[in-house]
């Protein structure tokens, strides 16, 4: 007659420990509550909130457009440390598919991958550095979202080093400083100005490496 109760004491304790302390009642996103009066379980933040971390709640910042569209200047400061931070990311995230120059023949696409758009073509030469942005940020096409693995800062950074890639295609020889128009001087000839007639094609930091 113990050994009953005993069990039975058990088995009333043990059906307490139900799935319930991992399945706990929760709202997913934007789902409806009666517990609100405007009838949704997602709250507008208070005003005033600090962020922890900037992108998270300032929308122009984190998505590269405002009320005008894409941005056509980054929303920070762009320093020499900014580009080249930008330039380091390029060379990690990007240039395995847009190659280091960005004419979109990196190595993975010389093994069959999709080949991109070169960013010197017009139109990408045309599109405003929030273009830039918003595609790493949501992906484009076959290419995926970098999103998770490059923080919005990081993404500003690369999309400015884009902008200034495109600029190091089509600067005029005569606006570059004169120690660099030098260097210039000293590429064998054919190498340089060639296709373009007037502007010179400065290899980008880091091309050649894997000629
Ligand atoms: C694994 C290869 C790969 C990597 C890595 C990659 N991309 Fe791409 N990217 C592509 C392909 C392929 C396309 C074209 C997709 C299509 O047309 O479907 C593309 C398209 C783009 C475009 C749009 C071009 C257009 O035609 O409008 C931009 C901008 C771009 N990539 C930037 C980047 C940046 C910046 C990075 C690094 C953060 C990056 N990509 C990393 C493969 C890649």
């Amino acid at each position: 007659m113990r050994q009953l109760l005993l069990l039975s004491v058990l088995l009333l304790v043990l059906s307490g420990c139900g799935r319930n302390m991992y399945e706990q009642a929760r709202f997913e996103e934007d789902e409806p509550s009666t517990f609100f009066a405007d009838g949704t379980s997602s709250q507008p933040l208070p005003e005033g909130v600090v962020s922890r971390s900037r992108g998270a709640i300032d929308e122009v910042f984190f998505t590269g457009q405002d009320a005008n569209g894409l941005l056509a200047e980054p929303p920070l400061e762009i320093t020499r440390e900014v580009l080249e931070r930008g330039q380091e990311r390029y060379n990690i995230y990007c240039s395995p598919c847009h190659n280091y120059s960005g004419n979109g023949q990196g190595m993975i696409v010389q093994k069959g991958f999709v080949q991109p758009a070169s960013f010197h073509e017009e139109r990408l030469q045309a599109s405003p550095v929030g273009y830039f942005f918003n595609v790493i940020t949501n992906g484009y096409g076959r290419m995926y979202s970098y999103a998770s693995r490059v923080p919005p800062e990081d993404r500003w950074a690369i999309a400015s080093y884009i902008k200034a890639l495109q600029y190091s295609q089509t600067v005029p020889v005569t606006d570059l400083p004169a120690e660099l128009r030098e260097q210039l001087s000293s590429v064998p000839q054919g190498d340089q100005a060639g296709q373009n007639g007037e502007t010179a094609q400065v290899a980008a930091p880091g091309e050649g490496a894997d000629e």
